[in-house]
């Protein structure tokens, strides 16, 4: 599976995505990173790696044909969102139908939404009060955070908890739900029905 990853930060899921198919879990390769600012620490990442990258400049309409131009030369079949900040246009949904994926810092559908990204979904959590939160994957469709859940994974809040405690081990959840997930993808275990996913396990 020749994947393309979207980020906007410093793309620890990114890295996590990389190695799992540099070490052969995931059979497949990065073949592109887009970044949606010239500063995301995701591009080091990439240059390091070799892999092919490529900033977003101007309003979607703008970016969203040379996007696409560049995921059909790069041969990307499947697109994985990881802390990526902008918000998907209709067009490359429709090339990518049930093939872009996004992971949420949060147990979907609570605490998702437009606003609801990194450390606000943390602070949010936290204020409520919840003794549990974890990470979601999602097949990515036209609003923010509603498309279906692939697989979620949760941790406990606890007591004396700051924002950023929580980020953490949400964080170290996700290096491994995400990587899992597309592996799945990858070996075309993913089965969608409406809103509803479920994961073959590898010999059923
Ligand atoms: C991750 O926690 C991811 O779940 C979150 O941004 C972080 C990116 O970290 N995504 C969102 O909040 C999207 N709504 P990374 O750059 O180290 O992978």
């Amino acid at each position: 599976m020749n994947i393309a990853v979207f980020a906007s930060g410093g793309g620890s899921n990114f890295q996590a995505i990389a190695d799992a198919c540099v070490d052969g879990t995931i059979p497949g390769e990065i073949v592109l990173c887009v970044a949606s600012r010239p500063d995301a620490g995701v591009l080091k990442r990439a240059e390091k790696l070799g892999i092919l990258s490529m900033v977003l400049e101007g309003p979607s309409d703008e970016w969203t044909p040379q996007v696409i131009q560049r995921l059909n030369e790069t041969g990307a079949d499947f697109v994985a969102l990881a802390g990526f900040m902008k918000m998907i246009p209709s067009a490359l949904i429709a090339t990518y139908p049930g093939r872009i994926v996004n992971i949420h810092p949060a147990l979907l559908p609570d605490y998702g939404g437009k606003g609801m990204y990194g450390m606000h979904v943390h602070r949010a959590v936290i204020a409520a009060g919840e003794s549990e939160s974890g990470a979601t994957v999602h097949i990515v469709d036209e609003e923010y955070d509603t498309g279906p859940v692939v697989a979620q994974e949760r941790v406990p809040v606890l007591a004396g908890d700051s924002a950023e405690d929580l980020a953490a081990r949400v964080l170290r959840v996700e290096h491994s739900l995400y990587p899992a997930v597309v592996k799945a993808f990858a070996e075309g275990r993913v089965h969608i029905d409406g809103k509803q996913v479920t994961i073959h396990s590898p010999n059923s």
